[in-house]
C-alpha cells in the first residue's frame, strides 16, 4: 500500500490498554472478565486500525512490572494469551495482520512461547498491518538488551550511534511511533517505550480498554490531526510569515 501522509494518519500508534480491571469492579466483576474483554477489543482495534490505513499498532499487553500482581491475575493472563490465539490467530492471519512479540520471552513458561511463536510464523507473510504485543516488556529493559547486544557483537564505542542503537531495539522493524494512546484515565508512560516515543504525539482518554471502538479511535486521530508537530524545528510557514513581518531596510 502507498504511505498515507503522516501528518494526517499516523503510521504507528502505539497503546497503553489500561483500565480493564476497573471496567471489571465498576460491573461488579473479577478482574478477569475485564481482560478477557480487553482482548476483543485489541482485535476490534487492529481492524479499525488497518481500516484507516495506519500500518503498525503496538500493543502494551504485559509489563515488566505486571509481575507484581497476584498469581492468580498473573496466571489468568498468561492462560488468557493460550485462549485468544486460538481464538483469534486465524482471524487476525485473514485479516492481513502481522503479529510480531516483543519484550523478554525468557520468563514465560514454554507454551505461551509456542504460542508467541505459532502466531509469528502463520502471519509472517501477511503485510496489511503489524500488529506488535509488548508481552514481558519494560522500556528500561528494552534499552538494556539492546546495548547488551551491541556490545555482544562487538559494536565499538563511537561506532555507536542512535540510529545503530535503534536496530537492536525490541521494534527495530518498525517507525517510531506518530501516535502514543493511553486508555484508562492515568496520565503516565509506566515504563513502555521509553526509546521510541521521544516525539510521538500523546493522547490520554479517560475511556477504560474494554470500551475503546472506532468512535475512540477517530477522537484519537483528530487530536493527532490538530497538533504541530515541529520536532525541534520551526514550521515553515511559521518562519516565512516572521521573515514577512521583518521591516524592510
Ligand atoms: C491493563 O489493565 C491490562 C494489564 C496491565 C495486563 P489493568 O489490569 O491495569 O486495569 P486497571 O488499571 O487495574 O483498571
Ligand atoms: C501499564 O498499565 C501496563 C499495561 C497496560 C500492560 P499498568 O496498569 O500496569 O500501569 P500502572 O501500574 O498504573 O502504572
Ligand atoms: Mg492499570
Amino acid at each position: 500500500m502507498t504511505a498515507l501522509d503522516t501528518a494526517v494518519i499516523p503510521r504507528h500508534v502505539a497503546i497503553v490498554m489500561d483500565g480493564n480491571g476497573r471496567w471489571a469492579n465498576k460491573r461488579f466483576m473479577p478482574r478477569f472478565v475485564g481482560h478477557k474483554r480487553g482482548v476483543d477489543a485489541l482485535v476490534r482495534t487492529v481492524k479499525a486500525c488497518a481500516d484507516r490505513g495506519i500500518e503498525y499498532v503496538t500493543v502494551f499487553a504485559f509489563s515488566s512490572e505486571n509481575w507484581k500482581r497476584p498469581e492468580e491475575e498473573v496466571s489468568g493472563l498468561m492462560g488468557l494469551v493460550l485462549v485468544a490465539v486460538s481464538k483469534y490467530l486465524g482471524k487476525l492471519a485473514n485479516e492481513g495482520v502481522r503479529i510480531r512479540i516483543v519484550g523478554d520471552r525468557e520468563a514465560v513458561s514454554d507454551k505461551v512461547r509456542e504460542a508467541w511463536r505459532e502466531a509469528e510464523q502463520r502471519t509472517a507473510h501477511n503485510d496489511r498491518i503489524t500488529l506488535s504485543v509488548a508481552f514481558n516488556y519494560g522500556g528500561r529493559w528494552d534499552v538494556l538488551q539492546a546495548c547488551r547486544r551491541a556490545i555482544v557483537e562487538g559494536v565499538a564505542a563511537e561506532q555507536l550511534t542512535e540510529a545503530r542503537l535503534s536496530q537492536y531495539m525490541a521494534l527495530s522493524h518498525a517507525p517510531d511511533p506518530d501516535l502514543f494512546i493511553r486508555t484508562g484515565g492515568e496520565v503516565r508512560i509506566s515504563n513502555f517505550l521509553l526509546w521510541q516515543v521521544a516525539y510521538s504525539e500523546l493522547h490520554f482518554t479517560e475511556c477504560l480498554w474494554p470500551d475503546f471502538d472506532e468512535a475512540e479511535l477517530d477522537a484519537a486521530l483528530a487530536t493527532y490531526r490538530a497538533r504541530d508537530r515541529r520536532f525541534g524545528g520551526v514550521k515553515p510557514a511559521a518562519t516565512t510569515m516572521a521573515v514577512a513581518a521583518l521591516p524592510v531596510s
